[in-house]
Formats: C-alpha cells, structure tokens, sequence
C-alpha cells in the first residue's frame, strides 16, 4: 500500500495577496513554514509515496486554482481547505491569535474569552476534519501542526480510529497555573483534542511536562515516562527541538549575490559596528525592551555613538488584532525617539523595515552583523537563532540570547539574558562588542545545530510515530466477543497442563473502600475450587494482600496463593514460601514521608506489609489529592533508588516495595517454567501489567484485564462480575465435554428412539 504522509497547518507556504485585482503570490514567513518548507525540500519523498500539505489559503476555490495552476512545482501536492471569511477571522485572529498565543506565551492579560470565537475554532478545525477524511485512507500518516488545530487531531481519530496521527505544537505550552484561565470546557477540550493523537511533540522538556500536568489535572490520566494510557490507547509525549537546514544556511555565506549584499552593505556603513534583529512583529518578541536596552547601551557607553548601527527588520504579522496594531504604532515611536535623541545628521543608530527580507537580504545581514540581538519575552524555539548561528561559516559573530526561549536550552555557548531587563541588555551588548574572536564559542552551537538538522528533526518525529503505533498494538483495548470465547473454551479442552493467574481484588471481586472488610463470597470459592479441582488445572491466586489474608479465606481450597505481589507463595499443600528477603530498614524512613502525606491529605491512610508501604487514597478528596500523589512519588523515588525499592502507583494507591517483589518476576521466575499448554491470567491493576508483560507473546496464554483501560493483556472485560462468568464457562465446557456428561448426552440422545421402538 503506498505510504502517503498529510501535513496539516493553518497556514500554506504561499499567501495569496488581491492587488488592484490581480491575485499574487508570496512566500509565507514564520518558524513553522520555514521547517516545513525544508523538511519537504529534502528528500522526503524517499519515505512517502506521496506527500500533501494541507491548509487554509483564505480565498475562493476559483481564485485558489487560477493561483495554484501559475505555480512551479512543488515537493508535494497542495489541499487547500476552505473557510468561510467570518468564521475564519474568529477563528485566526480570534481564539487562536488573541486567546491561545497571548495565554500559551505567558501574556494572561490579553487573552479574550469569546464564546463565538471558540465556536468558530471548533467549526474550523471540523473544516480540516471533513477536508482530510475525503483523502485519507487506512495506511496514511497526518502530522498536525500547531495551536490553530488542536482539536484535529480527536476528530480525525473519531472517523479513523486507526489512522497515525502525530501533533506539534510549535509554541510554549504553559504551567497549568495559566491553562487554568482557559473556561474548563475548552480546557477538556484542548488536551482531549490534542490526545487524539498518538504522538505529541514539542520544543523543549519543560512544555512537554507542563501538558503531561495539565493531562492529569484536567482530564486526571497520569503518565508513566511520558506515556499516557489514554482511553484505548497510548498517547506518548516527547521532546523534539525543532530545527533548520543547517548546509543551506551555512553554505549561503560563499553565496555570490550574499557575498555582494554583504559588501554593500558594509560599505554603507563604513567602519561601524553592526547589530541586528528580525522578528514578526510580535509583542512576544521583546521588541520594546530591546530598543530601550539599545538606547541604555548608547547613554551608558558614549564612545559607541556614531560606531555603531542597529538594524532592525519587522516582517508585518496579524495586523488585524488591535494588540499588534497598537504595538506597531509603540515601535515606530520608540525608534523614532532613539533616533531623534541620540542620532545625529551623519548617524542613524537604528536603521528599521517594517516588511520582509529576502533569503539573501537576510543571510547578507546575518552574515555582516557583529552582533544578533535576539530578546523575545517569550519564544516556543526562535528559528532566526539557529539561523544566524548556522550561517557564520566565519565562525564570527556574537549571539545575545533571550533565555525565555526554547533555542536557548539548545545553544547554550550564547550570551543568555533577561529580555524583560534592560540594564541586562546594554551591558551584554557591550561584553558582545568587546568579547575577542576566540571567545564567540560558535563551533559548539553550529556542531549542535548539523548535528540535528530539520531532518534529523522530522525523521526523529516520524520514526517515534512509528514506533508508538507498534507499542500500541501490545497495548490495545480488546473486549472478549464471542469469536475469542470459542478460541479460549477450544484452547482450554484441547489442554492437558492449564494454568490460572487470578488477581483478587477488583478482579474476582469488586473493589472495595475498605479491603480490610472484604470477605469473599461463596461464590466465587466455589468457582476457584471448580477450577482447581480439575486435575488438569493449576490455579494460582496472585495477589498484592498479605498471606494471613489469602490463607482465612482461601487456604482451604486446593489453590495455590500467592501474597504480596510475588514476595511468598503458598503451595495448595499448605507450605509457605519466602521468594523474596523481607527488609525491614528502609520501612522508617519511608513510613516518616508518607506519614506526612496522611497529615497533608485527609481520609488516606498507610498500610504496612512484610514487602511493602502502602499509602491509600480510595477515600481522600480527588481534587486535592492529585497533587499530593505526584508530590509524593517524587519524594519517594528519591529515596527508592539508592535503597533497591521501587515506587507503584497503582489504583487508588501509592506503593514502595522491594525490587523483585512483583507479579512479572514470580510468574516470569517460578510459574512459567511448569510448561503449559494454556494459561490464563486476569487481573486489573497495573501491578498485573507486570504479569501481562511477561506472557506477551505466548500464544496459548489468554490474558485479561479487568476494565476498559488500555493494557498489555490480550483482552478486556468489564467487570469481575462478567470474568467471573466466563470462568464459570470454561469450567462447564470441561463438564459437558467429561466422560461422565458424554455418556448422558448419548442416553439422552438414544431415548427417543428407544421409545419410538
Ligand atoms: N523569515 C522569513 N521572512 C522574513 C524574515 C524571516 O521567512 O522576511 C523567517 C526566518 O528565516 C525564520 C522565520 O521566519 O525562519 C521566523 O521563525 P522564528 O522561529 O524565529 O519566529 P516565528 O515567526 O515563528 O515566531
Ligand atoms: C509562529 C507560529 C506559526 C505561524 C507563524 C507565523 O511561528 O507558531 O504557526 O505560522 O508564527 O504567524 P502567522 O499568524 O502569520 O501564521
């Protein structure tokens, strides 16, 4: 089957402009699109059969194909989807532009909360939704680009449920103090929407934990190494620091029309120092601070006056949104103030575009400039960075670095600064115009950035999809239909050594508030002593309960118990056994934190077994204790490493135990080795994930999770209610299938005709 890859992203890499009534074309500016436009510049289409970009070109179907058909070739084929101009503004200039950008960048102030903009975002992203379905087919690849189409990713997965989705998000995603400020609704709808893919990446560490937090506290699914179970499925979040083609930047500095810009412009200014910014207009950029921190620079150092020139160039973004418009009108004030004040009638201290560069206009200045004066208050990466590094194949040049961006956790050899201080600004301006050559540490950022490229970038991206779509298949949801029962009932008449793995609580019988109280009913009993008295079975009781729980309440029944998740095992003779050591040394220690954890959250208690430290919240407030869990845990397994335990967090519990002590271990060390012909294993708990780990792959073992969550049994049922009736099954189809039951289903069969005769 061909392999086709789907980009998705509001914006096209090519604007369409009405002038004077003819249609132009231009080139869109921004982050996204350049990696975009390079990744797909790349050989790419070595992976994919096929490569589409889908978006939203903001003009009429007509308009878009008398456009479209003047175009030169590209490196994939365009979808356009088109939006009608009402909802488009709402939804471009509204929710995503004026709520999402200014909360995700940490500007709460001003965020609006417009219902009718909301809409609009939900019935765009249901635009992309119905455009792509007509496309896609099974096999297919979409990868979903950035805060305009969050959402997207759920309403594709409900029209293909198993379609391989991958979404980044461009920006910063924030700490859950300010995705709060979202209404709940939105919030739910946010991350559920973002969930609907398999894959979530994002810049940097710090965004990516900051969304695992808010997965947890608004949709309350924790993770488990940035692995959520969500619903049917793992969603896996990781970290993917975007980046640029870094031969196609640096190459372009022996660039003839570069080179001849570069010397013009040098020219132009004879013997002055250059510095030099580009940003989108954006009050994100920092744009303000860094012509104060210019000025401050030029009032602190009067030598500098008249030997230096800042070159700034502002591409026009969003000018629709009164906050961009109003910040135009403050730029152009303040640079006019600088320039008046402190310029001359021979110098200009600040030189400004307010439009866009070409690519060579733009290396020209890279490649010239002594200084990049890079200040956003708030940046997701900041490509111009990596940018201007990558193009100094002089291995000249200062970069002063705002450390509110997510390139400076990657070029960590640049000047880092405070953009939101000033003072900061002019004194490391003047420690760039001062630092020797040996000392501009470019090497280490230029090795950084070839190292990974926008390729490296986009395949890395790729192969974690792949990789996630595999793990999912262990890990899926499957309830037991009646095909499956019939493969089991035939598995289990046509075995001789049959073995059982039967967790207790929540799977036998239903999980309780207060365990302590369970007594198991008759039932049940009578169903495990059933099954263990058919001499082909073996039935293990496999349990997190202590062993004077097992044996009251099972110990006389021919089965064999298994306590504290694999630490003792009681043979159906009656001898106990000790797998693993009980150590009691670390108990204090761990009982003293969690202690506290009873104090700081009411109605949980601590449970102390012979292998484990419990500490139960079945009863606690479900709010407030969210917090206290992940407190916890990361106060735990500070201590769990150095003294061999291991933290669980399990349902409605948080436990530390002994290594080894688990339900993997005994069955992978102690049970397996019997030799089976069928096993059958349930459980619901994830401390049964570790016995389901281990007898993946065995293909007579039928192993099932109690639940409807994800997990790495074969199969789901819903209730212990519902296992129990399937046991009971097998249990009869034994029966109907013994001698005894044979010979009466052939009496019976030869009655009527002994009566007819
Ligand atoms: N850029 C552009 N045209 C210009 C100036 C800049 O296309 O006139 C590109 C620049 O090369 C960079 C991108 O726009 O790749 C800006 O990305 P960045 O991540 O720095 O900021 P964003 O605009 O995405 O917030
Ligand atoms: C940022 C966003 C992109 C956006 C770009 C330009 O890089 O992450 O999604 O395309 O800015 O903004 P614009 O609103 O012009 O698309």
């Amino acid at each position: 089957m061909a392999k086709r890859l789907f980009i998705v992203s509001n914006r096209l890499p090519i604007q369409i402009e009405k002038n004077n009534d003819k249609l132009d074309t231009r080139l869109s500016s921004g982050g996204l699109v350049s990696a975009i436009n390079s990744y797909l510049g790349s050989d790419v289409s070595a992976s994919y059969d096929a490569v589409y970009w889908a978006g939203m070109p903001c003009c009429k179907p007509a308009e878009w194909d008398e456009v479209v058909a003047a175009l030169p070739g590209s490196d994939f084929t365009y979808l356009p989807v088109f939006f009608d101009k009402k909802n488009y503004e709402r939804y471009y200039n509204g929710f995503s532009n004026s709520s999402v950008w200014p909360l995700f960048h940490y500007f709460p102030s001003f965020a609006e909360y417009d219902r009718d903009n909301y809409s609009s975002y939900q019935k765009a992203n249901a635009a992309f939704a119905d455009a792509l379905s007509a496309q896609l087919r099974p096999g297919d690849v979409v990868w979903i680009h950035d805060y305009h189409l969050m959402p997207l990713a759920a309403m594709l997965r409900q029209v293909m449920p198993g379609l391989t989705i991958g979404f980044f998000l461009h920006i910063p995603f924030p700490c859950f103090e300010v995705f709060r400020l979202l209404p709940k609704q939105w919030q739910h709808d946010i991350l559920s929407g973002i969930l609907g893919a398999d894959l979530v990446g994002f810049h940097t560490i710090d965004y990516a934990t900051h969304f695992l937090k808010c997965v947890e506290m608004v949709l309350g699914y924790e993770n488990d190494m940035h692995i959520i179970r969500y619903q049917d499925r793992l969603v896996k979040a990781d970290v993917f620091p975007i980046s640029i083609d870094f031969a196609k930047f640096n190459n372009a500095f022996d660039d003839q029309r570069v080179a001849d810009m570069r010397n013009d412009l040098k020219k132009r200014f004879p013997g002055k120092r250059l510095i030099f910014s580009v940003d989108r207009l954006d009050y994100t950029k920092g744009v303000s601070h860094r012509v104060e921190g210019y000025r401050r620079f030029l009032e602190r150092n009067p030598e500098y006056r008249e030997q230096v020139v800042f070159v700034m160039v502002i591409v026009p973004s969003r000018e629709y949104i009164p906050k961009y418009a109003e910040r135009k009108k403050l730029i152009d004030e303040l640079i006019g103030n600088v320039n008046s004040k402190i310029g001359t009638l021979h110098w200009q201290p600040v030189i400004y575009q307010y439009s866009s560069l070409t690519f060579e206009e733009m290396l020209a200045l890279y490649t010239a400039c002594d200084i990049a004066l890079i200040t956003p208050l708030r940046d997701g990466m900041n490509l111009v960075a990596k940018e201007f590094v990558a193009s100094r194949k002089d291995k000249r040049g200062v970069l002063l670095l705002s450390e509110m961006t997510g390139a400076a956790r990657e070029l960590t050899s640049a000047i880092h600064l405070n953009p939101n201080d000033v003072e900061e600004i002019a004194a490391n301006i003047l420690l760039g115009f001062e630092m020797p050559a040996a000392e501009q540490r470019m090497e280490a950022m230029q090795a950084r950035i070839s190292n990974y490229n926008v390729n490296t970038w986009a395949a890395d991206f790729t192969a974690q999809l792949d990789i996630v779509k595999t793990k999912q298949k262990e890990f899926q949801v499957r309830f037991i239909d009646t095909r499956d029962q019939r493969k089991m009932v035939s598995g289990y008449l046509a075995a001789k050594k049959r073995l059982f793995l039967l967790d207790y609580d929540g799977t036998l019988a239903d999980f309780s508030n207060s365990p302590e109280k369970v007594k198991p009913g008759g039932h049940v009993r009578g169903l495990l002593s059933a099954l263990a008295q058919d001499p082909f079975n073996e039935v293990y009781l496999v349990s997190g309960r202590k062993g004077e729980f097992l044996e009251k309440w099972f110990g006389d029944l021919p089965v064999h118990l298994v306590s504290e998740h694999g630490a003792k095992i009681r043979m159906a003779n009656g001898h106990w056994q000790t797998l693993v050591q009980p150590r009691n040394e670390w108990k204090p220690q761990v009982m003293g934190v969690m202690e506290q954890y009873v104090k700081r959250c009411a109605n949980t208690f601590v449970e102390e077994k012979d292998y484990c430290m419990v500490w139960h919240y079945r009863k606690a407030d479900s709010e407030q204790v969210k917090l206290r869990v992940r407190e916890l845990v990361a106060e735990l397994q500070e201590y769990a490493r150095s003294l061999g335990l291991q933290v669980v967090m399990g349902s409605k519990i948080v436990e530390v135990r002994v290594t080894g002590a688990d339900k993997g271990t005994i069955t992978r060390n102690h049970i397996l080795p019997g030799k089976w012909d069928f096993i059958f294993a349930a459980g619901d708990d994830k401390t049964d994930e570790d016995m389901f780990r281990v007898l993946c792959g065995i293909t007579y073992a039928f192993t099932v999770k109690i639940g409807p969550e994800a997990s790495f049994a074969r199969y789901n049922l819903l209730t212990p209610l519902s296992l129990v009736s399937l046991l009971e099954s097998l249990v009869r189809s034994a029966d109907d299938h013994s001698p005894v039951t044979q010979m009466r289903h052939t009496l019976q069969e030869e009655e009527p005709s002994a009566n007819n005769a």
